[in-house]
């Protein structure tokens, strides 16, 4: 257990998920995302050979496959030789990736090249990136001809155990983030974590982050094996545990999808810290990415429930500890963001209703608030306000 005596976790603690698995290298295994529709998750370790395979046995005319350019570099060869072996006909397009590039122009120059190269309504499109890439390349596959099959390559930790669990496709407007899309199912989701050896140590942050997430609004049971975690060299993780993580935070999303298969209703609570966090990625420019954004976000977040008088000071602390100590997340709201840009961009978040900016609040670690059946209550404006002017020096006082 950590070594951080602030920390004290004592719930108690579930056998984490991926025990019932061998994640030896080659070895894949395949399960329901519990989404609606609900395509397949075909996950492991060095698995590139399965999909060629699979890919071989489904009708197509060709394969347009869709990266950025440092993953072709990366990894196009050797796909490319696997598809070649399997005697699929493909092509490798690139596209520009990063949280600035998720807008309408890069879309439509996405959705307008596949068109000039001939991609027809027996083609595949595969996203192999980020979640940022394969929202993307999900909502251009969802409007070219409406609707040419989609195939989901993730390729960050974060999109492997997170963003690829949604059929929310979106792009961003000039107000914020997410303000264009559709759900749009891929076929399946493919999930390869070779393609992580890449990915810096933030990204892998960012998607533990969200594991986190998971247990603080659904399952408190699965602190204690988060707290162990994090007391492990997040850098170097041997890739069979590495996978082994990946499938425990994918089952704590897919415990959630389970019950709420819609993504609108108990789902709603997977949104947990996001609407802080969305802006404060968005305001950074995506320098801050998304699941440390969260981690800030759900710190805030705590703190307004806290406020209402649900969640104790010891809870609230708990939030800090586990990402500030323990994940070593920086939780300071970049001193470039003002509380206004903050609270212009929340209202124009997608959780505005006619009564207000909805917010997801805990009651306590493991239950969300829920006054009106969709999980998210309206705060009091100034109470949202008072609480980020006040949060950096509540992570100085809190953390030291
Ligand atoms: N649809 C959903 O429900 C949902 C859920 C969570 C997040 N998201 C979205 O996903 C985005 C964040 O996704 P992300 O965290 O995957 O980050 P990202 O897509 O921004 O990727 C981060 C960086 O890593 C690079 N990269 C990707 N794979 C790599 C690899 N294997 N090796 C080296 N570099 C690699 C990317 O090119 C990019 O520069 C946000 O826009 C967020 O809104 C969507």
């Amino acid at each position: 257990m950590t070594s951080n005596a602030a920390i004290k976790v004592d719930f108690s603690a579930k056998a984490p998920a991926h025990t019932q698995h061998d994640f030896a290298p080659g070895k894949m295994i395949s399960f329901n995302t519990y989404l609606r529709p609900a395509p397949t998750y075909y996950y492991g370790n060095d698995i590139i050979e399965e999909l060629a395979a699979m890919l071989h046995g489904i009708e197509h005319d060709k394969i347009f496959f869709v990266t950025n350019a440092v993953l072709k570099d990366f990894y196009w060869n050797e796909i490319a030789a696997a598809f070649a072996r399997n005697c699929l006909v493909s092509e490798c397009i690139t596209i520009d990736d990063a949280e600035k590039d998720k807008r309408f122009a890069n879309l439509e120059r996405l959705c307008e090249t596949l068109v000039e190269k001939f991609v027809t309504k027996g083609s595949i499109i595969i996203g192999f990136g980020g979640g940022c890439l394969t929202n993307i390349v999900g909502l251009a596959s969802g409007l070219i001809f409406r609707g040419i099959r989609y195939i989901e390559i993730p390729t960050t930790f974060m999109s492997v155990t997170d963003s690829c669990l949604s059929n929310k496709q979106a792009v961003n407007g000039r107000y914020g983030k997410n303000q264009y899309g559709m759900y749009y199912a891929p076929m399946f989701i493919f999930g390869d974590t070779r393609f992580l050896k890449t990915e810096s140590l933030s990204g892998r942050k960012s998607a533990i982050a969200e594991g986190i997430k998971n247990a603080l609004i659904n399952d408190a049971s699965l602190l204690p094996y988060y707290e162990d975690v994090l007391d492990t060299d997040l850098d170097n993780m041997k890739p069979r545990t590495l996978t082994e993580l990946g499938y425990n935070i994918i089952c704590s999303k897919q415990e959630i999808l389970r019950k709420d298969p819609s993504e609108k209703l108990f789902a709603m609570a997977l949104e947990y810290g996001h609407t802080f966090g969305h802006a404060i990625e968005f305001f950074s420019g995506g320098s801050v990415p998304h699941g440390i954004a969260v981690a800030k976000g759900m710190c805030v977040a705590a703190e307004i429930s806290n406020r209402l008088g649900f969640m104790s000071r010891e809870e609230v602390n708990m939030h800090y500890h586990m990402f500030g100590d323990s994940l070593r997340i920086d939780l300071k709201i970049p001193e470039s963001i003002s509380v206004d840009d903050i609270m212009d961009t929340i209202l124009a978040d997608n959780k505005k209703t006619a009564k207000g900016v909805k917010y997801v609040v805990l009651e306590k670690i493991g239950a969300c608030l829920n006054p009106d059946g969709d999980f998210q209550i309206c705060v009091d404006t100034d109470l949202v306000r008072s609480v980020l002017r006040d949060h950096n020096a509540s992570v100085d006082a809190i953390l030291g």
